[in-house]
């Protein structure tokens, strides 16, 4: 077929065999059948079509179901099929991700940068490690992904498979070609490719799953603009969210959420219904400028509505059942394990030893957590816990009663301040 240092176009290819620095970059040789993370999106489709072409390789498809809302799996595998996938695979990971990957998330209070719930960091290594299992499946040599070379997703793929499968090897035609969206879809026309919803450029670039979804590019990188209504396919602008707000009840168990208003749910279904909860109530819009680990600065907006409510929720109880010292010191953690998660070291130790230690202050956290939802807003109203380190007899905040001794206070005082005291005297002298 046609010769591998040229792209489909004639064009040189801009990695040829001798520019391959990594362990686990394919030299065009060694590609004989691809496994291919496949989305049914413009960019995966000519990958399907192009890999088959350039390397003359078989290609199995693989397609994820992390509770990415409104997709039609069954079309995504048929067009795999009709563009020459040997077979494709939709496997449905909602639990594995609910259960490995988000719960944990949640019993990290796992944020980066202050308002990014991380459905998607959290998503990748699991995708990825999906991938590894079903290209050893189908005798695949190599994974392809959909990644650009300015995304952290690239780095979170490849360093998944590099890990947990030193005998793959990577290739990654949207890092290498040069085609834009529109030598895309000319590249469909050549090939009779479908276009997915027609030729007109889809206005953002999305990516979600059960814990949220994101997005990014067009008009939102104009950081002097306010996204644009059609950024919004989730959650509703609280503006026009209901007049009546609503409450919820939530029920932990050691950090996890079992049930919804007294209901008990399996992860992934409670998690849908506070996302159309949140939905509705405007609530879980993120407008966030992010520092990718690639290095650049970039803003995405995020609507997280389930996110907001359980993180919102987890953090109250466990602010109610930890003690000062603990609750001063988990959020060092809680950002060292988002920060692992963000930047593509999923499998890195540490966060098997950081997850340790939330596992452990986790077993405290069990009770209940009341929140309002109120356009765009929401907001813990009542909060109990059989583990809560709080004594209303003890707390007794009239003058006269409570347990608490105040006669104990003023010596407390004298040892509290004693060095800063002497520091002052000494500073002072
Ligand atoms: N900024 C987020 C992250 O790095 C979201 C990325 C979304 N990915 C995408 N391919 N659109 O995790």
């Amino acid at each position: 077929m046609s010769d591998p240092n040229t792209q489909p176009d004639g064009s040189p290819d801009q990695s040829p065999a001798e520019f391959i620095t990594t362990s686990y970059e394919a030299h065009p040789d060694q590609v004989g059948r691809v496994l291919l993370l496949y989305s049914g999106g413009l960019d995966t489709s000519v990958m399907l079509h192009w890999i088959q072409a350039k390397y003359n390789a078989e290609v199995v498809a693989l397609t994820v179901n992390l509770g990415q809302p409104k997709e039609d799996f069954d079309v995504v595998k048929g067009k795999a099929i009709d563009l020459g996938a040997l077979a494709c695979e939709v496997v449905d990971a909602r639990e594995e991700f609910a259960e490995h990957y988000v719960l944990p998330a949640i019993k990290a209070n796992a944020q980066y940068g202050g308002g990014y719930p991380l459905f998607t960091a959290l998503g990748r290594p699991l995708i990825a490690k999906l991938a590894v299992e079903y290209a050893r499946k189908h005798g695949c040599d190599t994974i392809a992904h959909g990644c650009t070379g300015k995304g952290n997703d690239q780095v979170r793929i490849e360093a998944t498979v590099a890990t947990l499968a030193p005998e793959l090897k990577v290739i990654a035609p949207v890092r290498n070609w040069r085609m834009g969206r529109q030598e895309e879809i000319e590249y469909c026309r050549e090939h009779g490719i479908p276009v997915a919803g027609g030729t007109e450029a889809p206005p953002y670039s999305i990516d979600d799953n059960m814990w949220g979804r994101s997005s990014e590019g067009k008009s939102i990188e104009d950081l002097n603009s306010a996204p644009e209504d059609d950024v919004f396919q989730l959650v509703t602008p609280p503006e026009r969210a209901p007049d009546q707000a609503e409450e919820i009840e939530l029920d932990f168990e050691q950090g996890r959420p079992v049930a919804l208003n007294g209901e008990h749910l399996g992860l992934v279904e409670l998690l849908e219904r506070l996302t159309d909860l949140g939905c509705k109530h405007g609530v879980g819009i993120v407008d966030h400028i992010e520092d990718r680990i690639v290095g650049l600065k970039v803003r995405d907006i995020y609507e997280v509505p389930a996110a907001t409510i359980v993180l919102a929720a987890h953090k109250e109880l466990e602010k109610l059942v930890c003690t000062s010292h603990q609750n001063l010191f988990k959020p060092q953690l809680d950002g060292q394990w988002a920060f692992l998660a963000y930047a593509g070291l999923w499998w890195e130790p540490l966060r098997e030893d950081l997850d340790a230690y939330m596992e452990n202050v986790n077993k405290q956290v069990t009770g209940k957590i009341a929140i309002k939802l109120y356009k765009g807003n929401a907001t813990v109203i009542r909060r109990s816990s059989p583990n809560a380190v709080y004594d209303q007899d003890l707390a007794g905040f009239s003058e006269s009663g409570g347990l608490f001794s105040q006669q104990a206070s003023p010596g407390f005082i004298e040892l509290w301040s004693l060095q800063s005291r002497m520091a002052y005297r000494v500073r002072n002298r």
